[in-house]
């Protein structure tokens, strides 16, 4: 039975990862920070993972010290470890970048066989943005380092669209630009699928969306369609939500890169290779019942 270190292992993706490893036989040994959110289930619906994973291994990847046995005994890695959002702590330098390069270097000593990591979609469009610059100086170390790798490049997840319901019932809604851009955003469930895909593949760089592409208006019409609800809609001009952007990093650089991933994502067009078979309406509608 093949052993996978699962990094990441309490978020959004790395929870049906673990899940999803264990549904083809794999012993997974997950890495987390906190043993206790591994026993609560995630966001919007991810599962908890104390009972599925083999292990659970306490450790911080950005504090070596606490994870020097993570490696041992392990055949292949899959890591989705990364900083989306600020902690006021680090930087994603520190997450994205450093903490993957930690896992790796104990990976390597460990002869451990291949590395799957996740980094985005798209990225030489976004290289203006620091998440995006730590995911692709790590994807750099990892592609020229002796192990076999595979890079999965998703589109955004249900994850980050859960709140579009809930906000639809709170009276308003603001949207940048005009929100014609387009999206196929994809479910945990059927992103860890093709993760997994690629371990047992040979494909090095993996392009990944969810089956069905919306305009950012289409996402925010079916949402108050499903709330029953009729909020003001907002939309933001460019240039307001670019003005905004650098007044913020004056006082907070961090919150500045997470509002440029918004703003950028809104001016673009992103559409990946479908995938999966989850509908954003059913996750819409399973939204609804959050009640938050
Ligand atoms: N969300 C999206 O739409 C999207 C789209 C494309 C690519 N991605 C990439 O996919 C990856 C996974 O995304 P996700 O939505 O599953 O993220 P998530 O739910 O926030 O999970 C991130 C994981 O990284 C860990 N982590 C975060 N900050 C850390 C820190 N300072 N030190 C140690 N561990 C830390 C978290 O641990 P804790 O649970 O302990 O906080 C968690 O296990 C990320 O790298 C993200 O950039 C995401």
């Amino acid at each position: 039975m093949k052993k996978v270190l699962v990094a990441g292992a309490t978020g959004y993706l790395g929870r049906y990862a673990v899940q999803e490893f264990k549904n083809r036989g794999y012993w997974v040994r997950a890495l987390v920070r906190n043993a206790e959110k591994a026993k609560q289930p995630g966001p919007y619906f991810a599962p908890a993972i104390d009972t599925i994973a083999d292990e659970i291994f306490v450790g911080d990847a950005t504090k070596p010290e606490t994870i020097s046995e993570v490696c041992n005994g392990i055949d292949v890695i899959f890591s989705s470890l990364g900083m989306i959002k600020p902690d006021f702590v680090h930087s994603n330098f520190d997450v994205d970048y450093q903490g993957n390069m930690n896992i790796l270097n104990l990976a390597l000593k460990a002869n451990v066989k291949k590395f799957v990591y996740v980094s985005v979609f798209d990225a030489h469009r976004m290289m203006n943005i620091p998440n995006v610059q730590a995911h692709e100086k790590f994807v750099r170390e990892l592609q020229a380092a002796k192990i076999e790798s595979a890079i999965i490049r998703p589109n955004g997840f249900f994850s980050e669209i859960g709140q579009f319901v809930a906000r639809a019932k709170r009276g308003y809604m603001i949207w940048v630009g005009d929100g014609y851009q387009r999206q196929n955003p994809i479910h945990g469930a059927d992103l860890a699928k093709v993760c997994v895909d690629a371990m047992e593949g040979t494909e090095r760089e993996v392009e990944v969306g969810g089956p069905e592409v919306f305009t950012y208006h289409e996402m925010v019409d079916l949402a108050c369609e499903i709330a029953g609800a009729k909020p003001a809609l907002i939309p933001l001009p460019f240039w307001v939500a670019d003005g905004l952007v650098n007044m913020v990093g004056l006082f907070n650089p961090d919150v500045r890169d997470v509002a440029l991933f918004a703003t950028t994502l809104s001016k673009i067009d992103i559409v990946s290779p479908k995938h999966g078979t989850h509908r954003l309406r059913d996750f819409f509608e399973q939204c609804k019942t959050l009640g938050n």
